[in-house]
């Protein structure tokens, strides 16, 4: 069984891919400042917890002699907190990532997993969007994201560990824990507003585009590259599904789907106000497509369909209110 160290473990990608990789064989370290002790059933399916800051040098030596087979990177400051004073983002978004691979590449790890973003691309033509695209971080959120696959690129050269840059779009579906930092996510907050206040509110006109895929996905798709035997020379994976959609449009899913699930109209306010009364504003316009070829390949075929992700909030969203079971 591999032995895999998971960085950022109690974020919300970390904590749903954490339980996912436990639940599939894989022997997980979860490493978080975060203390999830009060979720013991999560916690109770990791073989360790550690709790500690990324930036503390004892910390990550004594990570290097716990001689991990796979580490999988998830710390990073969210976009707003990355536009901080760049000493104190580059010392958590970039500097971990160099420190681990420094550190715990000496002690025969094979493989080196690193989330990345879309947004190391900046803003996406409309067109076909494969790997080989050139990058043009427009935020500091996207260049210090940048700043690391350059990192991870060298030591994939450099080294005999195989490390893996992934190209994440945007994530959806409920969180592992209630503390999970996910309701600013686009799919969540439509179902959030939905459920609570009976309205979808936009903030912009609708028309921004983007691809969207579950949690859960998101999870097997990295099950798939930490089991493939590829060489990863060419080392940069999208995860997304393929499919764009304009923020007006998934507005309108996401209130049909509530219609079908309570059998209620809710409206979807436009920032004037107005109502919008059909998701057609946008639909002939041109679409950027993030290519999956490359996960497609691998094995990889995403699962979840909106309509399902969707309802998967709603049931997460009621649950709240009913239950009081510690984990999701
Ligand atoms: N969520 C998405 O849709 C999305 C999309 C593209 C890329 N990504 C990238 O995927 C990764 C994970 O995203 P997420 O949504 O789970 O983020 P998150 O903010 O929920 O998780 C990050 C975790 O890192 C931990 N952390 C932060 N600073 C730390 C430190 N100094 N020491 C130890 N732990 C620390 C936090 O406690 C948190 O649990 C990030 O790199 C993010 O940029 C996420």
């Amino acid at each position: 069984m591999k032995k895999v160290l998971v960085t950022g473990a109690c974020g919300y990608l970390g904590a749903r891919l954490s339980k996912y990789l436990a639940e599939n064989g894989f022997r997980i370290t979860a490493f978080d400042s975060f203390d999830p002790s009060m979720y013991s059933q999560w916690t109770s399916l990791m073989e360790e917890v550690i709790i500690g800051d990324i930036r503390d040098e004892t910390i990550l030596y004594n990570l290097a002699k716990k001689q991990f087979d796979i580490v999988i990177h998830l710390i990073s400051l969210d976009h707003n907190r990355s536009e901080d004073e760049p000493n104190f983002v580059s010392s958590i978004n970039v500097m971990p990532t160099w420190n681990l691979l420094d550190k715990l590449s000496k002690n025969g790890l094979e493989k080196f997993i690193y989330f990345s973003t879309q947004q190391v691309l900046g803003k996406l033509p409309s067109t076909i969007i494969d790997e080989s695209s050139p990058p043009n971080p427009i935020n500091k959120y996207g260049l210090t994201h940048l700043l690391c696959e350059q990192i991870v690129n060298y030591y994939n050269e450099i080294t005999e560990t195989k490390c893996i840059n992934i190209r994440l779009s945007n994530g959806y579906g409920s969180p592992v824990f209630k503390e999970n930092n996910c309701w600013w996510l686009v799919i969540n907050d439509f179902c959030k507003m939905a459920n609570e206040r009976g309205e979808i509110k936009l903030l912009s006109d609708g028309s921004p585009q983007r691809d969207f895929i579950h949690n859960l996905d998101i999870s097997r798709a990295v099950g798939v590259l930490i089991k493939s035997k590829e060489d990863f020379i060419d080392n940069i994976f999208h995860i997304a599904t393929g499919e764009t959609w304009a923020i007006l449009e998934l507005a309108h899913i996401v209130a049909d789907i509530y219609k079908g699930r309570y059998n209620k109209e809710i409206p979807i306010f436009l920032p004037d106000n107005s109502i919008s009364e059909s998701p057609e504003l946008y639909q002939n316009e041109q679409r950027f497509n993030i290519d999956i070829t490359k996960m497609k390949k691998l094995g990889f075929q995403p699962e979840i369909s909106l309509q399902k992700g969707i309802l998967e909030l709603f049931e997460y969203l009621n649950s709240l209110y009913l239950d009081s079971s510690d984990i999701y």
